[in-house]
């Protein structure tokens, strides 16, 4: 008898070309295809589908897993489904989400008790994000900036802002305002006016551009986006000397490199002095939306009911929720562990800058590492994720580590191992992708950040 399949018509093809069962590509995911016709096109995403995450490690919807090197950027510190973490959202979901700022709830005083015992500030003020935390502090610099003999609505005398080279604040237009890349700003134009922009870590630059008009000046205590570049001790201690002398405000924004990510609360605690506000965002829920204005008292002082204000800030369930996550990195020890993944990784990666002539320089404070490259990075991304590690790029020419908190030796001994195959597999492309961008272009922006 027969078998049925030899019933079949044999397919003629031309010769070379596979079996078409060997070339027919998947389903499409139309969870994918409605992302791709919904949303706003404002990301250059990666086209796969995470689904969830454990520990360290992050899992797309084929199963496939991935050493998550990037942590949400920045965001998730405690990894993926810290079991206390997850313990409190079940427990404060179930009783209250949100309520209102028209009441207290349980949370929002503890934490900011707790924020102020780490930072050594005074006052709290909680956003959901850090952009709106950003322009939440650059609300208080003009509302203090103004003298009681000058009246709302005129242009106070003293209302600058003076903002670094190189920075990045948040996308609002309020932040994007003191944002140095051009790429950000300017189709936004006319942002807030009244900014300058001041050469990081150049000390006679900023004594040029500071007088009585400035109101406020920001500072990233670390530059992440801008390839981690930490402010210098000798322009921290200027910039805290020269906001006093003319009575404006020093703002560390501490959004990325805040709360333990450095080995530190806070990056600003290797100074002797402290900033006038701190803004924080990023890990402070644990991946819930959470920002904060963190400030002193004389700035408190002339706040009053009305100026300032969100609905869904400071929610209970977002405060219980960041209010474990401080206890959790007190408990863990997870400041030291930072201390110690970080030095290990540093070291990995000079040996690695060692064996290749492409890495220009590897930076790291705690877990906040950038490696520099003297080619296109976009491509190492790329193949890091074929490899099973998510790590980013930014500038085109720094890679970005941003690992979590609890990382473990052994884990930075696998991402070292999967990490040198990446540097030795990539296909080399020493074109930047944007025109506009040469490694010269953005040596010398950042020429002035060493
Ligand atoms: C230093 C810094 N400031 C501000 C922001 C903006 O924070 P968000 O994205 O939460 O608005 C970011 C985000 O990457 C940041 O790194």
């Amino acid at each position: 008898m027969m078998r049925p399949s030899s019933k079949k018509k044999s397919v003629v093809r031309p010769a070379g070309k596979p079996k078409l069962s060997a070339v027919r590509t998947p389903k499409p995911d139309q969870r994918l295809l409605d992302a791709e016709q919904y949303l706003l096109p404002t990301y250059k995403r990666q086209p796969v589908l995470m689904t969830h995450g454990r520990g360290a490690y992050v899992y797309d919807s084929t199963g496939k897993k991935y050493l998550d090197f990037l942590g949400g950027i920045a965001v998730n510190a405690l990894g993926h489904a810290h079991p206390r973490i997850v313990k409190v959202i079940r427990r404060e979901a179930a009783r209250a989400i949100h309520l209102s700022n028209l009441y207290h709830n349980a949370f929002q005083g503890p934490l900011a008790r707790k924020l102020a015992s780490w930072s050594g500030l005074d006052r709290v003020f909680f956003a959901n994000s850090g952009t709106e935390a950003i322009d939440g502090a650059m609300k208080l610099s003009r509302l203090l900036g103004r003298k009681p003999d000058e009246s709302a609505g005129t242009v106070a005398k003293k209302h600058r802002f003076l903002a670094m080279e190189n920075s990045f604040h948040g996308r609002t237009l309020g932040a994007i305002s003191v944002t140095a890349t051009e790429k950000y700003r300017l189709p936004f134009a006319p942002v807030v006016p009244g900014v300058e922009f001041v050469r990081f870590n150049d000390v006679a630059d900023l004594e040029s551009k500071f007088d009585d008009s400035v109101c406020a000046i920001l500072i990233e205590t670390v530059q992440g986006e801008g390839g981690i570049y930490p402010v210098h001790e000798a322009f921290w201690n200027r910039a805290r000397a020269l906001a006093t002398q003319h009575g404006a405000l020093l703002i560390a924004d501490e959004i990325q490199c805040g709360l333990g990510r450095t080995g530190r609360y806070f990056s600003y605690q290797r100074f002797s002095s402290r900033p006038d506000i701190a803004v924080i965002a990023k890990p402070l829920a644990a991946g819930l939306p959470l920002g904060a204005i963190l400030t002193t008292e004389a700035v408190a002082s002339r706040v009053s009911p009305g100026l300032h204000g969100t609905t869904f800030g400071g929610g209970p369930l977002a405060c219980a929720v960041a209010l474990e996550f401080l206890n959790i990195i007190e408990d863990e020890k997870l400041l030291e562990n930072v201390r110690q993944r970080g030095a290990e990784l540093r070291d990995g990666l000079a040996k690695l800058a060692a064996k290749f002539d492409f890495i220009r320089e590897v930076r790291a404070e705690g877990l906040m590492l950038g490696v520099e490259l003297s080619i296109d990075g976009n491509p190492f991304v790329a193949e890091a994720m074929q490899r099973g590690l998510l790590i980013n790029c930014t500038h085109d020419f720094t890679l970005r580590l941003l690992p979590p908190f609890i990382i473990t030796s052994s884990q930075v001994r696998e991402f070292l191992r999967l990490f040198e195959l990446v540097l030795a597999t990539t296909p080399r492309n020493a074109s930047a992708p944007d025109s506009n961008k040469s490694p010269n272009h953005e040596r010398a922006a950042h020429a002035a950040a060493r």
